[in-house]
């Protein structure tokens, strides 16, 4: 079955680093699965350049509109489109951690994301997770994509979910495969009684954390997992070309 993999670039590479990834990916891709990948926005056209088949697209990794007001910096969904964006993340943690500087709302962006599939990131961090709080958490999160509120602008018939427990984020530290599979079980039950649209068919859940080509192919065969969203490993270009390649 055809799954999802993304990359989330984050803000790393440089217009060498494209051009040597893509000589590489592109030379060596071979895959019936969906491909995204979350460059930084000054590379979006860039990565886009290289979009020569269906089943790759690019993504933007946040929506900075600040409400719609004009003001200095910034990137809307509509830059994200016109330039070739299908894709938007919401809800990373490490945006959802700014919230001290300022105040982040993953409402307001999905409320803001006009026309571009969202993939919503949730997920507990490590306190959570020890005090056995994490489907709370969980649910607090999803409430968002819950709310029809946040649809103004299209009917959003599909719902992609990110699950990505903030402790496995860059530490090599992953869920067991089972606790994988029942959490996204959980989401996909939670989702499909709550969301104004999404029928349980059209909700996908990713998984994220820690994700390289040892493990990918053990996540992605759990019942439940629809995808993956590949952090430090989507940097090499092998590792991630060997895990857009795995046949499940
Ligand atoms: P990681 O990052 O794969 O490096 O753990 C995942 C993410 O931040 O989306």
């Amino acid at each position: 079955m055809n799954k999802i993999i993304a990359g989330n670039w984050k803000n790393n590479g440089n217009i060498e680093f494209i051009k040597n990834y893509f000589d590489f990916f592109l030379k060596n891709k071979n895959s019936n699965n969906q491909i995204i990948l979350f460059p930084p926005d000054l590379y979006i056209s860039q990565v886009h350049s290289y979009k020569v088949e269906k089943n790759f697209s690019v993504g933007g990794q946040r929506i900075n509109s600040d409400g719609g007001s004009t003001h200095t910096s910034g990137t809307t969904s509509e830059m994200f489109l016109d330039n070739g964006c299908d894709y938007i993340l919401i809800g990373h943690s490490e945006i959802r951690n700014l919230s001290d500087q300022y105040t982040y709302s993953a409402a307001n962006d999905l409320y803001n994301s006009n026309g571009l599939q969202a993939i919503f990131c949730v997920g507990e961090n490590e306190d959570s997770k020890k005090s056995g709080n994490t489907c709370d958490v969980l649910k607090k999160q999803l409430e968002d994509l819950c709310c029809k509120d946040n649809y103004p602008v299209i009917s959003s018939k599909k719902a992609i979910i990110a699950y990505e427990p903030v402790w496995a984020i860059g530490t090599g530290n992953t869920p067991t495969i089972d606790n994988i599979s029942h959490i996204h079980r959980f989401i996909k039950t939670y989702v499909s009684e709550n969301h104004p649209f999404a029928k349980e068919k059209d909700i996908m859940v990713l998984y994220g954390g820690s994700v390289n080509s040892k493990n990918a192919n053990d996540i992605l065969s759990a019942p439940n997992v629809d995808g993956v969203l590949i952090g430090g490993a989507s940097l090499d270009v092998k590792e991630f070309t060997t895990i857009c390649n795995l046949k499940i």
